[in-house]
Formats: C-alpha cells, sequence, structure tokens
C-alpha cells in the first residue's frame, strides 16, 4: 500500500530560493480548523478584544472566537474577567449580545443567575417549588467557568488552557520593540470595523505581516517603494517595516509615512506610523473560511485627533484594508484549486515573516494528534 501523504505538512524546500507556504487544506479543512482552535488558538494568548470598549460595571460582551462562545466582562472592581459563555445548567449560551446587565448576569432559560465574579447567585425551583437551594447542591461549585486572561494597555487577551507563560515573557520579543513609544499615552481616536470577511484568519495575518504586495495591491493608496522596505523576524513576533525619506502626513489619499507592522502569534497585529499613530486590528477566526476584523487607531502623544484628521485617517485604512481583503478572499478562492493542494511559493526575503508564521501553525497542530476526545462513562 502507498504511503498516504500528509496534506498537512509544508512541502521541504528544494532549494533556498524554492520555500513552499502552507498546504491548501491548512486554510479550506473542518478537521484541520478544530484542530488549530484547540491548538494554535488555545496554547499561547489569543486577542480578543479592547478594553475601552467595556467602560462600564456591568458591561459584558460575548465573543465567538476560534469555535468557542466566549463574555468578556467587568465586573465591581472595575477589571475585565473572561468566562466561557455558558449558563452552568443546560449550557445554553448565556449572553447573545453586548449589553449592561447592572450587577446579574441572567441566563433567559431557567432564571440560574451569576453575579459579575461568574459566581452562581440563584437556581431558582431546582429541587421543586420554592426549593431553590436544595440539600446537596452547592453553588460555589457550580459558576461560570472562567477563562484565564491578561490585559495589555488597551488589549484584552485570553488563553484558553491555562497553561501559556506568563504574558510577558511571551510577548517579550513584541514589547521589546515598543522601548521608544510610551504605549501608556495611548488615545483612542476611531475605529474601522470591517465585519465578516471570506478568507481564513491567517491569510489576513500573513498580508500584514509582508510588505512584498504593497507596491502593486496598495499602488495608488500608498506611497511606500519596496527598496525602502525591512523585514522582522524575532521568536513569536514577526513583521516589516518601512523609512520613508520625506514624510507626507498631509496627504489625504495616500499613505506615505515611516511605518512598522508586527505581528505577535497567533492573532494579535499592531502598527505604528509617523509621526503618532498606532492602529491595532482584532482578527476573529469563525470558521475555516469566514474572519471578521476591526482595527482601532490611537494617537501616542495623548492628544486627541480632531475631526477631519479623523475622516482622512478613516478614508486611508479604509481603502487600504479593502485593497487586502480582496486579495485575502482570492487567496481563499484559490485555495478549492487543486493546483494549490502544495502550497504557493514564498520570497525567501520578503515572505520570511510568513514562512515563520506557517511553521509556528504547523509545530502547534502537529503536536497533537487526537482532534475530538470523548469523556468515558458519564
Ligand atoms: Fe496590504
Amino acid at each position: 500500500m502507498s504511503k498516504k501523504k500528509n496534506l498537512f505538512k509544508i512541502k521541504k524546500p528544494k532549494n533556498l530560493n524554492t520555500i513552499f507556504g502552507l498546504p491548501a487544506k491548512s486554510y479550506t479543512d473542518e478537521d484541520f480548523w478544530k484542530k488549530e482552535c484547540n491548538t494554535v488558538l488555545s496554547e499561547g494568548w489569543l486577542f480578543v478584544g479592547f478594553v475601552h470598549e467595556l467602560k462600564k460595571i456591568g458591561d459584558v460582551s460575548p465573543l465567538f472566537i476560534a469555535n468557542k462562545p466566549i463574555l468578556l466582562v467587568k465586573n465591581n472592581n472595575n477589571e475585565i474577567k473572561a468566562f466561557h459563555n455558558v449558563c452552568s445548567h443546560r449550557c445554553l449560551k448565556l449572553v447573545d449580545e453586548k449589553k449592561n446587565v447592572g450587577k446579574i448576569i441572567r441566563c433567559p432559560y431557567h432564571s440560574w443567575s451569576y453575579d459579575l465574579d461568574g459566581n452562581l447567585k440563584a437556581a431558582p425551583h431546582i429541587g421543586g417549588t420554592n426549593q431553590h437551594q436544595p440539600k446537596g447542591f452547592n453553588f460555589l461549585d457550580h459558576g461560570l467557568k472562567p477563562i484565564r486572561i491578561y490585559i495589555w494597555h488597551d488589549w484584552i487577551f485570553i488563553n484558553y488552557n491555562g497553561k501559556a507563560k506568563k504574558f510577558k515573557d511571551y510577548a517579550k520579543p513584541l514589547i521589546k520593540k515598543f522601548n521608544d513609544i510610551d504605549l501608556t499615552k495611548l488615545k483612542y481616536a476611531t475605529t474601522l470595523d470591517f465585519g465578516k470577511i471570506n478568507t481564513n484568519w491567517k491569510f489576513l495575518i500573513e498580508n500584514f505581516i509582508e510588505p512584498y504586495h504593497v507596491q502593486f495591491v496598495h499602488k495608488t493608496t500608498t506611497n511606500q517603494p519596496l527598496k525602502d522596505h525591512y523585514t522582522v523576524v524575532d521568536g513569536i513576533c514577526y513583521g516589516s517595516g518601512v523609512d520613508v525619506k520625506e514624510e507626507d502626513t498631509k496627504n489625504s489619499s495616500a499613505l506615505s509615512v515611516t511605518s512598522r507592522y508586527l505581528s505577535l502569534f497567533p492573532n494579535f497585529i499592531i502598527g505604528t506610523y509617523f509621526p503618532n499613530q498606532v492602529g491595532v486590528y482584532l482578527n476573529i477566526p469563525i470558521s475555516p473560511g469566514v474572519t471578521s476584523q476591526k482595527r482601532i487607531i490611537y494617537t501616542t502623544d495623548g492628544k486627541e485627533m480632531g475631526e477631519e484628521e479623523v475622516k482622512m485617517v478613516k478614508n486611508i485604512w479604509w481603502n487600504v484594508h479593502k485593497e487586502d481583503h480582496e486579495m485575502c478572499e482570492r487567496l481563499q478562492e484559490g485555495r478549492s484549486s487543486p493546483a494549490s493542494e502544495e502550497g504557493g511559493l514564498l520570497s525567501p526575503v520578503w515572505e520570511k515573516g510568513v514562512q515563520t508564521f506557517q511553521k509556528l501553525i504547523i509545530n502547534a497542530t502537529m503536536k497533537s494528534k487526537k482532534i475530538i476526545k470523548r469523556k468515558k462513562n458519564v
């Protein structure tokens, strides 16, 4: 019998200048997606939201990321907590929209209620009419299931399996690149919410970290020559940068400023733009072929952005991103062709970051062969 081909492994390079990318199934296959959700997106620190979006005590924000419903909650101490968004009673998805719940999160099904720290406070009539707390039923055992969380400036990270390194050790390669910017001074300027994009989440990350396409895809929306770009690869942090000789901060239609584009594995993306702009992207993997994306723009000097400037900045970025999304959707469509089964090719120079990212994906997913583990004798 012939040896079965491993459809998820990167093809070995023929020589230094022929580097293959991830096989097509890594972007389309349901089993690979499930594996990815339980490894790549569960083992490290996953970026899930923005602190400024949960302003008041009692604000809750449900999210479906990496195939799991989660819930972010602002508690009475003004801290943000993360829970699995599932009622302990019948595992109904507890909260289905962003809102303020006051002091109690109540399940609409049988009214089981939790405080803002996830403690179960009420399970009405569970033991029969007016039997709200029968013997042997301990409320302390049935609170919401917490998820490990870390807040870095305005950015919320979770670690599903609870086993990742401490955030500051995990993110060290990225954090040390911000010695020149005081991130505590970041001021929110505006949001660009792109909603759902018909592409695998990895294409959006890969597109962001390689500068190769900029000269072609963003020909009219940017003026940043390829020769001025450089690539960055440092462990689980990779990306690129461009040093523009003459900054143009007045042009309202084309971006032409010194910039850095960095990503932290798996899904955090941050860009810095001369003289005072930072952009952070939230990419939410929803299914193999669907990802949602949002970009928040901040100023770094503590200054408010005026209305006109916000309009200009939004306009530039909206157009740049739409150009990227079109390419990412076509990358996804290309993956249904048998010609892309073994993956495309990568530039050994400009797509070094992409290569690193893809190796991290393969390393994480190849560790575990088990896709679904059943609980025995329940
Ligand atoms: Fe782009």
